[in-house]
């Protein structure tokens, strides 16, 4: 398999076994953190992060695997450059393109929803520089997707129901319960993460039950993508609209806030009236008497997490949260996606 040159814009664009052999590797860098197999693998070579929007873990961890594989990241924001707007003159994706890919080895970009005046506009720019640039293009977080939260996620569910950290049981996933809740909350939460991690979880054959309120709909497409994974491994997907039946035997437990499908007007992200409308749905919050009712579910978020909004200190805290050790995890994953397709 030569995954050399290749974008990673979404999940969906790679096969099950391309996104199997950078989950595997990703464990093997994560037992043998400091092998010299791993040590040189960018050495000379450096990696670009543009990014949008600000980040804690994508910024720390691009940075940090850079550096474990010998090589370098450069940070960059629209600001340093003469970009080409909807409303501004200056220089078009193709150019700036073009150029990028002559001085470094792959582009991670990030850019979310109030940066762009619809949804799906941050995935399209990364698709334009995907068609431009020689380089690979990572999706660092766009308006519809993250790709590497997502493998970190599984990795740490595989993880969790495996043999511990580095020790990943991708199989025992297989039927699994996968409950994704909306959370309450003031934050106005982008649907990348939650989209990436759907997409993720049926495409691995797990269950997927979503629960959220009426208006709270996501992207159609994914949504069909992810009744198609789950078609494809004869899993069930449901929909519900209370915050409590999800839990009924769930195994894993996602409680994230995310805006409502009417979230775009007059060309801009109406985050205010967003948050406004969010507060009529108090409650939504993953708890301990709402994870009782699950099969020992393990807790999962891909931070930062809205404590005593989206869930309680007692579950985010708890013996059976993962939030953590998936945090860690977008380090290795995103090692091991660099490491194959821009150094091997
Ligand atoms: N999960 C995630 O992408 O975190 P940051 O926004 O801090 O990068």
């Amino acid at each position: 398999m030569d995954l050399y040159g290749r974008d990673f814009i979404c999940t969906q664009d790679w096969k099950v076994e391309e996104l199997m052999a950078a989950l595997e590797l990703a464990a093997q860098m994560k037992r043998d953190r400091f092998s010299d197999r791993w040590t040189s693998i960018l050495k000379y070579k450096t990696f670009l992060m543009f990014f949008y929007n600000p980040s804690v873990r994508t910024r720390i961890s691009f940075e940090a695997a850079a550096t474990e594989l010998g090589g370098h990241s450069q940070f960059m924001t629209p600001s340093a450059g003469r970009f080409k707007t909807q409303t501004k003159a200056g220089e078009t994706i193709e150019d700036a393109a073009q150029v990028m890919a002559r001085y470094v080895a792959g582009i991670g970009i990030r850019i979310l929803e109030d940066k762009v005046p619809y949804y799906g506009a941050g995935d399209e720019m990364l698709l334009e520089y995907a068609k431009w640039s020689n380089a690979p293009i990572i999706n660092m977080a766009d308006d519809r997707f993250h790709p590497c939260q997502a493998l970190a996620d599984v990795m740490g569910w595989a993880e969790w129901y495996g043999e511990g950290p580095g020790r990943p049981d991708f199989e025992a996933l297989r039927g699994k319960k996968f409950l994704l809740s909306w959370g309450s909350g003031a934050l106005a939460r982008s649907w990348c993460s939650v989209q990436a991690a759907l997409l993720i979880a049926s495409r691995l054959g797990m269950q997927v039950t979503m629960a959220h309120p009426e208006g709270y709909d996501l992207d159609p497409e994914v949504i069909q993508w992810t009744k198609q994974n789950c078609a494809a491994n004869q899993t069930d997907f449901e929909v519900v609209h209370d915050p409590d039946s999800g839990y009924d035997g769930a195994h894993i437990v996602y409680s994230r806030n995310w805006v409502s499908a009417a979230a775009y007007q007059d060309g801009a992200l109406q985050k205010q009236a967003e948050i406004e409308k969010a507060m009529a749905y108090t409650g939504w919050t993953a708890n301990g008497e709402r994870m009782s009712k699950t099969d020992n579910a393990i807790f999962t978020h891909p931070m930062p997490v809205d404590r005593g909004s989206e869930v309680t200190d007692e579950v985010a805290s708890g013996p059976r949260s993962a939030v953590y050790d998936i945090a860690e995890n977008r380090l290795h994953v995103q090692k091991a996606v660099m490491a194959l397709t821009m150094g091997l």
